[in-house]
């Protein structure tokens, strides 16, 4: 569905629930992430970009202090007070992005509101595929309450408020990346972020090149401990550092893959494989940082492959479905380079593909996958875009 085709849905579902037009509308788009996985949390570098597809939210104040929201895409509503703003444990479990987005835009008092609100949302990201719905959801969320109840926080402020609704209300201890893509993306550009300073750049890919995602239908789920149980891995590594090397480390950002390889040895060997993953991203950022500015973008995509094996042999956060697909897009000249794309553990590939060949990439890749899988990856072009805003 074309992102016209949703905001028309959204507005006339909530004209059909709540009578006449919206106070306001907001857009937030999904991501792609393109180099640098799981450094975000570790201070480090990513490159990623905002996608042409997202989450319309649009609300208007309540007459009294309740809350309610709709689903368009699942045909649900939740409906809660002020008063009893708090994490859903089971059933409309969705609500737990708009809501936690809403109780820190609140400074976690929602009753400080005095007023609730009514709200329809609905968005084409599809579900499960790695391309964060959930914080479209939330950064559409936010801008639009933002609107309606008067605060004034900056842009990565309520990227951090997405965050925190995803660490206490949905259980999933990220990193800031998906909030910050979608707040700062542009058309046409990645966004270049540094996650020490909170700084997101926007760098032109230039021409003749586009990004495929490939969705395999393995099973993506970050809330169910793996994410959690890589991050603490990194945090335990970070510590160890602070002990051994001569200099503040407070993060794996601190610390190089040459003195990864010196002091490896007083880790565990799971240990020592998850830290070396985003040591190894880091460098592989800044690297590209610079082929990119040189328009180097086959030894960009090059990067890409070895973040993959990354990925495949340190972090193990791919899958034999993710490995397969960058299997297949290696032996395809046109694909320049294909990684795993956000938390891992199943969702898409990224591919930088030349555009011109996107047909016979797709058909080749869903074959390969198809004679190994039994059914078939959805394969997209993917237009880097603008941000969130209002519309
Ligand atoms: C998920 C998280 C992000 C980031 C990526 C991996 O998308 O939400 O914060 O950690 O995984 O890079």
């Amino acid at each position: 569905m074309q992102n016209q085709e949703v905001y028309d849905k959204v507005v006339a579902e909530f004209a059909a629930k709540f009578g006449g037009k919206s106070e306001v509308v907001a857009y937030a788009p999904g991501r792609i992430e393109v180099l640098g996985n799981h450094t975000d949390y570790n201070e480090g570098y990513v490159f990623s970009a905002a996608i042409d597809k997202g989450t319309f939210f649009a609300a208007s104040l309540a007459d009294d202090d309740k809350v309610t929201l709709v689903a368009l895409d699942m045909g649900e509503t939740y409906e809660t007070t002020l008063a009893e703003v708090k994490k859903v444990e089971s059933g409309a479990t969705w609500a737990n992005y708009p809501l936690g987005t809403f109780n820190w835009l609140l400074g976690g008092e929602p009753t400080k509101a005095g007023k609730g609100f009514k709200a329809v949302f609905g968005g084409n990201i599809p579900l499960g595929a790695g391309l964060s719905s959930s914080a479209a959801l939330e950064m559409a969320t936010a801008l639009a309450l933002q609107k309606l109840y008067g605060t004034s926080f900056d842009r990565t402020e309520l990227a951090k408020i997405g965050q925190k609704a995803e660490h206490t209300f949905a259980g999933c201890p990220c990193g800031l990346l998906d909030q910050a893509s979608s707040m700062f993306g542009k058309a046409g550009a990645l966004v270049k972020s540094d996650f020490r300073f909170n700084t997101f750049e926007n760098v032109s890919m230039g021409e003749g090149v586009a990004f495929m995602m490939v969705k395999s239908n393995a099973k993506h789920a970050l809330v169910d401990g793996a994410y959690a149980s890589r991050r603490q891995a990194c945090e335990d590594a970070a510590k160890y550092f602070s002990t051994v090397l001569r200099k503040s480390v407070t993060h794996l950002r601190d610390v190089s893959m040459a003195e990864w390889v010196l002091y490896r040895g007083g880790l565990s060997e799971t240990t020592a494989k998850r830290a070396v993953h985003p040591i190894g991203e880091d460098e592989r950022v800044l690297q590209g940082a610079a082929l990119l500015e040189k328009g180097d973008l086959k030894a960009f995509g090059a990067l890409m492959y070895d973040s993959h094996e990354s990925s495949r042999n340190w972090f193990e956060n791919s899958c034999e479905e993710l490995d397969a697909i960058v299997d297949a897009a290696k032996a395809i000249p046109e694909v320049y380079g294909a990684r795993l794309s956000g938390g891992g553990f199943g969702g898409s590939c990224c591919l930088l593909v030349d555009p011109t060949a996107a047909d016979k990439i797709a058909e080749q890749i869903s074959r390969e996958y198809k004679a190994r899988f039994g059914d078939e990856p959805v394969c997209s072009l993917i237009k880097p875009s603008d941000g969130a805003g209002l519309i």
